[in-house]
């Protein structure tokens, strides 16, 4: 209970060092029509569980890296992730009318100033790493880190292959599951875990990239999952889309039991990536089994 508890404090206090350093970004934000501002700051302050933002300072930690050289980082990936959950749940994609229990961006603000509060997000995030590229080389392969994961080769991929499969009745294989969940999801999630180890002269880079990869894959499996088990009170978004849909997950290919089976299996390789980690990962070991376990 103890070590839970310590998790749990530890999760909070990085949520908090980062919805400060976000609410400084916001507080400027002022644009003309002030709709664009709003619409933006309605999906980047909507709550969420800021997971990769902790998972950056978390990783951060681990390589002594000092907090204020990954927050400018950890705002322009939550902008992007924020970004892409707005274009993903338009009707054009998955048409998802609830997001973290509030209307979703285009119910609030309608489809077209929806799109463009994506835009925007997606814009300002570059600005905060070309102001970061200022700095010097090792900040610039940050932000080029950061713009393979969110990209054309990275997240943007997997949305594409993800609404592919979706359309897709041919049959799929366990490949194309892999591919779509290491791309959509897994790239905003190995984002924070290399640019923590780029910012700390890539330090136990192939470790961590490691455990990144792994842990992004888990994070979706689960998100699969409860698409299937969960509940809308807790998760804030409708459940059982996937199936309406015809989403290619886990839950599709293996069954709810298959996909619970390799979602455990996944979690013990995170922990024994760790393992191999030369630094204290006692967090990151609590992180993989709140992934693993999470309700919302
Ligand atoms: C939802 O991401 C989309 C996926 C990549 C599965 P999160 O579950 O991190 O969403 P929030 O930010 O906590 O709402
Ligand atoms: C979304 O995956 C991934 C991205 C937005 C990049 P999902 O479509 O499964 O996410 P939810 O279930 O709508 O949150
Ligand atoms: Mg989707
Ligand atoms: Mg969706
Ligand atoms: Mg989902």
């Amino acid at each position: 209970m103890k070590i839970l508890n310590d998790f749990l404090q530890r999760y909070n206090d990085y949520l908090q060092t980062f919805e400060d350093y976000l609410d400084k970004y916001t507080a400027k934000l002022q644009t003309k029509p002030e709709v664009l501002g709003e619409s933006m700051k309605y999906s980047l302050q909507n709550g969420g569980k800021r997971i990769r933002p902790v998972l950056a300072l978390a990783c951060a930690d681990v390589l002594a890296v000092p907090q204020e050289e990954i927050l400018p980082f950890t705002l322009a990936l939550e902008m992007i992730h924020a970004y892409s959950l707005v274009h993903d749940d338009l009707p054009a994609m998955d048409d998802d009318d609830f997001r973290r229990g509030k209307p979703s961006n285009h119910k609030a603000f309608g489809e077209a100033n929806a799109i463009l509060a994506g835009d925007g997000l997606l814009n300002e995030a570059y600005a905060v790493c070309f102001q970061e590229c200022l700095k010097g080389e090792k900040y610039a392969l940050a932000a080029k880190t950061l713009n393979e994961c969110a990209g054309v080769y990275g997240m943007i991929a997997g949305q594409s292959a993800d609404l592919y499969y979706s359309k897709q009745n041919a049959a799929v294989s366990e490949d194309d599951l892999k591919y779509i969940h290491a791309h959509k999801t897994g790239k905003l999630l190995i984002a924070p875990v290399l640019i923590a180890s780029i910012l700390g002269n890539n330090r136990q880079y192939i470790e961590m990239e490691r455990f990144g990869k792994l842990l992004g894959v888990l994070f979706q499996m689960t998100d699969d999952i409860l698409d299937v088990t969960g509940d809308f009170d807790k998760l804030g978004k409708t459940v059982g889309k996937d199936e309406k849909e015809n989403k290619l997950t886990y839950v599709r290919l293996y069954g709810l039991e298959g996909a619970k089976v390799r979602a455990d299996i996944c979690a013990r390789d995170c922990h024994t990536v760790l393992e191999s980690i030369d630094a204290d990962t006692e967090f990151l070991h609590g992180l993989v089994d709140y992934v693993l376990n999470r309700r919302h």
